[in-house]
């Protein structure tokens, strides 16, 4: 298969940054074009600070081009870029994207602006693959993947409102620094203490989740962000129609993951949840959904950081079921959750 040639939005963050990683050495996708903001303008890529904690890959000898220039654009879409992946900051992905959109290239985002907006598929891979053509009117220009708290927690909870019926639930998250971007964790590490709240993410998170089951029940969700570089936690109760009990969620949630393997896609885990007693945030970041890699090189060993961890099931009611779930937010939350979803687009020839 002929590699597609592909830009990235976004030269020196944290999101732009994991692409360009998982893009150097992708068997679909061949990055062609960094494009960032003013501050790396004509950069070469390889003088721009890198920021994980892994060894800078061997990237492409690429200038950053200017992303908000339509001329720009323009050429890079004449000269065979024929998608882009979005880091952008919300503020600026309002006018930014749009632009390559109308210059012919795909754009695939990360940023929360367009998420939920009609004409623009708005999708997880293993819950709503028929958006991609069915909110596009078979027309794909522009996708969202969503934010990176939802996932920890609508993969599982999906699969138990599937097999009992969800009725409401709550939430709460402790949520990695890297979750606020690079200037947020970089001051964070530097005054050595973080401000919890994290305005509008629990609103966010809530609406995502309705949007994407096509739920609309009662919820409670409480955000707060935590001294730890990479990683969201999540903590969750939820009541459901029908009758539970530990060992029956145990195998729903095991027979769903099953079902739900991609394995024909390059970014997929080798399974989306694994269940396990109990989480260890520094031992489960990396899973990859048969275990748990430990400092992986996420530019070949693609799974890694891709699954999410589902721990401590509980059923205090007859009705009720608590459990635990961790993912790597700049991975699955971000950076590879849009690649996955790309791939899922090349896999169903909409690209
Ligand atoms: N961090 C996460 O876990 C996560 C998860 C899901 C979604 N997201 C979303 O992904 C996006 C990027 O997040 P991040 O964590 O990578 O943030 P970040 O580390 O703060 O990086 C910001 C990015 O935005 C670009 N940028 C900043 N100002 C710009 C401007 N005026 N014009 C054009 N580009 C500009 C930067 O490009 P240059 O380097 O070229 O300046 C950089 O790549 C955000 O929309 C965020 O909400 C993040």
């Amino acid at each position: 298969m002929q590699r597609l040639t592909v830009a990235v939005l976004g030269a020196g963050g944290l999101v732009a940054q994991r692409l360009q990683q998982r893009l150097v050495n992708h068997p679909w996708f061949e990055l062609a074009a960094v494009a960032g903001s003013p501050r790396h303008l004509g950069a070469s890529l390889e003088d721009v600070p890198w920021l994980l904690s892994e060894k800078r890959p061997m990237l492409p000898p690429l200038t950053v081009v200017d992303v908000s220039n339509p001329h720009t654009v323009q050429g890079l879409a004449e000269a065979g870029v024929s998608v882009a992946f979005s880091a952008l900051p919300s503020e600026e992905a309002k006018h930014i994207e749009p632009m390559w959109v109308k210059a012919g290239i795909r754009v695939f985002s990360n940023a929360s602006t367009y998420r939920r907006k009609e004409g623009v598929p708005f999708v997880i891979p293993e819950l709503n693959p028929e958006a991609l053509v069915e909110q596009s009117s078979g027309q794909l220009r522009h996708a969202c993947a969503t934010n990176c708290t939802l996932v920890p927690l609508i993969l599982p909870l999906a699969a138990l409102n599937k097999a009992y019926g969800l009725q409401r639930y709550t939430m709460r998250s402790e949520q990695g620094l890297s979750g606020g971007g690079h200037a947020y964790m970089e001051q964070a590490i530097e005054q050595g203490n973080v401000h919890p709240s994290i305005p509008g993410e629990a609103e966010k998170t809530e609406a995502e989740l309705s949007h994407i089951l096509g739920w609309h029940g009662e919820a409670s969700l409480r955000c707060e962000r935590i001294m730890r570089p990479d990683g969201h936690h999540v903590f969750v109760e939820a009541m459901f129609a029908s009758e539970v009990n530990v060992e029956d969620v145990h195998e729903t949630l095991s027979a769903w993951s099953q079902a739900h393997r991609m394995n024909h896609l390059p970014s997929a885990p080798h399974q989306p949840l694994v269940l396990t007693p109990t989480i260890d945030v520094n031992a489960h970041l990396f899973a990859d959904g048969i275990g748990f890699p430990q400092s992986p090189n996420p530019a070949i060993e693609r799974a890694a950081g891709m699954a999410v961890v589902v721990a401590n099931l509980q059923c205090k009611t007859p009705n009720m079921v608590s459990f635990e779930a961790f993912s790597h937010n700049t991975i699955r939350g971000a950076a590879g959750g849009v690649l996955l979803l790309a791939e899922l687009a090349h896999s169903m020839d909409l690209l």
